[in-house]
């Protein structure tokens, strides 16, 4: 820790959960664990790390500040809420882009459902996050079964990132990731399949070049 020990890092991780009733909800295959080792390899560059987590079934990294939420709603206002402060955002988070269009008070019983769920878009964070950015290194992941870096370099146009994380849907629950790093310039660089920890380790290395 020196150059980077005043840094602050915000990092977001697992997935989100979107109720449909108090019993039920909707969500997705994230563990959290590549956000959790961003968490834990940022905290190795400075103390002030900030990981706002859906809900996961990973111990809390030592040394880190953490926001634990649940819906994309609730992932939005906390990070909203820390965004001027920060120096880099990575949102490794799998938000999820719909929810239930109502959400209902009680119990829906069996008899009673109407055989169709309405959803409706959640807010995109990310995007959000790339309008408002003024000196913040902005980094998200683009989780895809198909034209993986064609559907990558899109996202990192349209929410405005300086870097994007690529992977493949083999990343979902495993402790190792190969992923592809692409930077604004367009520079594109496929590593290795490696332990989330080591990806981690890559990707901050990254960010840490980017910042000014
Ligand atoms: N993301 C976000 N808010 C959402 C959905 C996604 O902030 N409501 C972020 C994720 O954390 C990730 C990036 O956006 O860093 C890409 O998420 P992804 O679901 O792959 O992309 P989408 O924009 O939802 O595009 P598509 O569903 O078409 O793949």
């Amino acid at each position: 820790m020196s150059t980077t020990a005043n840094l602050r890092f915000l990092i977001t991780a697992g997935p989100t959960r979107e109720w449909i009733d108090p019993i039920r909800f909707i969500s997705n295959r994230s563990s959290g664990k590549m956000g959790y080792a961003l968490a834990e390899a940022a905290r190795k560059l400075s103390r002030h790390v900030t990981l706002v987590t859906g809900p996961t079934a990973l111990a809390k990294p030592a040394g880190v500040a953490v926001v634990n939420v649940t819906t994309a709603a609730e992932m939005a206002k906390a990070v909203l809420a820390r965004f001027e402060r920060c120096d880099a955002v990575i949102m490794a988070a799998a938000v999820c882009d719909f929810r239930p269009a109502r959400i209902a008070k009680l119990k829906i019983k069996k008899d009673k459902f109407p055989g169709t769920l309405t959803l409706k878009p959640t807010i995109d964070i990310l995007a959000r996050l790339g309008k408002r950015k003024r000196h913040q290194v902005l980094v998200g992941f683009a989780a895809e079964t198909d034209h993986l870096e064609k559907n990558a370099r899109g996202k990192l146009r349209r929410k405005n990132l300086n870097l994007i994380v690529a992977n493949g849907p083999a990343a979902f629950d495993s402790d190792r990731n190969q992923v592809t790093l692409i930077q604004r310039d367009g520079r594109s660089e496929r590593l290795a399949l490696m332990s989330k920890r080591s990806a981690a380790k890559e990707i901050m290395g990254r960010v840490v070049r980017l910042l000014p």
